[in-house]
């Protein structure tokens, strides 16, 4: 079979890796890819946001699967259009994906499908929001714990979490006034600010079966000790023992499978990967928000302890038979992805520096180094973006897991290269 990953970052480079492993492959594309993907698969010079390019690319290499990383093209449509292309694709169409491409759309879901999530109002104008915070919060402008969002897609950047009620009114007007985050601005939504630990639980549906994968968690702040900006996310590992067995069961049975039947039952059902972003709160797991798609850094450590064909359950998503597929074969051990950053991410970095020891780090036993912004330079291989490297190791324990991993980035060298260092630590902590 053929197949064409459609992204560049370290989950495509993931996917591309899991794929090429299935007996069933002879080739993997991916468009347009980085130096990693070209080692594990073929690189396509074509941008992931150019849907007509992909989709004529898929038509004429006869692609039998094509897999969508990011969310705009999804948001975009790419799914219906390699559909009526007659190309099977993995992955929500656009309707579906407004799970992710509005927050309105997906706060109004939640709500309909009574899926715990924090208590919302939609404003389609920035006077309308500041009065109604205004009056909610009178006697206490000091003290306002709400969470100001642009509803469309604003790169992971449109969320300003606030305390008070200036803070809000700030986030108000960069979103909608100055429309710091573009169109995606043109509606707010304001919920409250909820307390608890973040995880991220994913499942692969065909629109009507479940299939839930390992809780994950993500670091999405910069640096050690999540101080500093937010970021696309510095590092994950898998399963985390913040969601155990039982609170997973109550995720899938409370969460997922509501949000599914409401998907379907307000004809738009929902195909290809639902990532909820979990807020563990002590009045229990509730929604902060949906992904369409995998996450990065989540599916690093996912996919490297899977140890059944990955293209089974793809195309058993995209065929409607996911009933019929066997359960999922995990490896027992844990697994941690820790991402090595260029200097100045999550703000202006440059690219082209040369990155050494990528030989000896993959030498080190039980460690994939997945590669994100990187790209060939001759016989070198370079950075090309903020997020460089997603080195991802196995270990009987997390801790083993991580030091394995830290121990593979000891040997990788670019000027400015940074990690952070306590990737894992939040479960160890934790000791459950
Ligand atoms: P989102 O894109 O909606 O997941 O928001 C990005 C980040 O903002 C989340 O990972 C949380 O850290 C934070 N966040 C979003 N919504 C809330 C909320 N209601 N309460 C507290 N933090 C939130
Ligand atoms: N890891 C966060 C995301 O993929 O959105």
């Amino acid at each position: 079979m053929k197949l064409l990953v459609i992204g560049s970052g370290g989950r495509e480079h993931a996917l591309v890796w899991k794929l090429a492993a299935s007996n069933r492959v002879d080739r993997v594309f991916c468009a347009p890819g980085n130096a990693g993907t070209e080692q594990d698969g073929e690189n396509v010079d074509i941008s992931a946001s150019d849907i007509p390019a992909l989709v004529e690319f898929a038509r004429q290499n006869a692609v039998d699967l094509a897999v969508v990383g990011p969310e705009q093209p999804l948001c975009d449509g790419i799914v219906d259009a390699m559909a009526d292309s007659g190309i099977r694709v993995f992955g929500p169409n656009r309707e579906a994906a407004q799970l992710e491409a509005s927050k309105a759309f997906c706060k109004r879901i939640l709500r309909s499908a009574n899926v715990p999530t924090a208590d919302f109002q939609v404003f389609d104008n920035p006077l309308a929001a500041e009065r109604w915070v205004t009056e909610r919060y009178e006697e206490t402008p000091e003290d306002v714990p709400l969470v100001v969002k642009a509803d469309g897609l604003a790169a992971g950047k449109g969320v300003i979490v606030c305390s008070t009620r200036d803070e809000v009114f700030e986030a108000i007007d960069h979103v909608a006034r100055q429309k710091s985050f573009g169109v995606a601005g043109n509606r707010l939504v304001i919920e409250e600010r909820l307390q608890g630990i973040e995880a991220s639980v994913l499942a692969i549906t065909d629109g009507r079966t479940i299939v839930t994968l390992p809780p994950a968690q993500d670091h999405k702040a910069a640096f050690d000790g999540d101080q500093g900006p937010n970021t696309g996310g510095m590092g994950a590992y898998c399963p985390t023992p913040l969601v155990d067995e039982k609170t997973l069961h109550w995720i899938e049975e409370h969460v997922l499978v509501p949000t599914i039947h409401t998907m379907k039952r307000n004809r738009h059902p929902f195909r290809g990967v639902l990532y909820a972003g979990l807020m563990l709160t002590p009045q229990g797991s509730k929604v902060l928000e949906y992904n369409v798609r995998f996450g990065d850094p989540e599916c690093q450590p996912l996919l490297m302890r899977l140890n059944s064909d990955w293209l089974e359950l793809l195309m058993a998503s995209v065929d409607g038979t996911l009933d019929r597929l066997p359960a999922l074969d995990w490896d027992p051990r844990s697994a941690i992805c820790v991402v090595m950053a260029a200097e100045g991410y999550p703000g202006s970095y440059e690219k082209g520096q040369p990155i050494r020891g990528l030989a000896e780090a993959a030498a080190v036993e039980d460690v994939k180094v997945f590669h994100a912004g990187t790209r060939r330079k001759g016989d070198a291989v370079v950075t090309n973006g903020g997020r460089v490297l997603g080195v991802t190791a196995l270990g009987e324990s997390l801790a083993n897991a991580k030091l394995q991993a830290y121990r593979a980035i000891k040997c990788i060298r670019w000027d400015g290269a940074w990690c952070r260092k306590d990737i894992g630590d939040k479960a160890m902590s934790a000791n459950v």
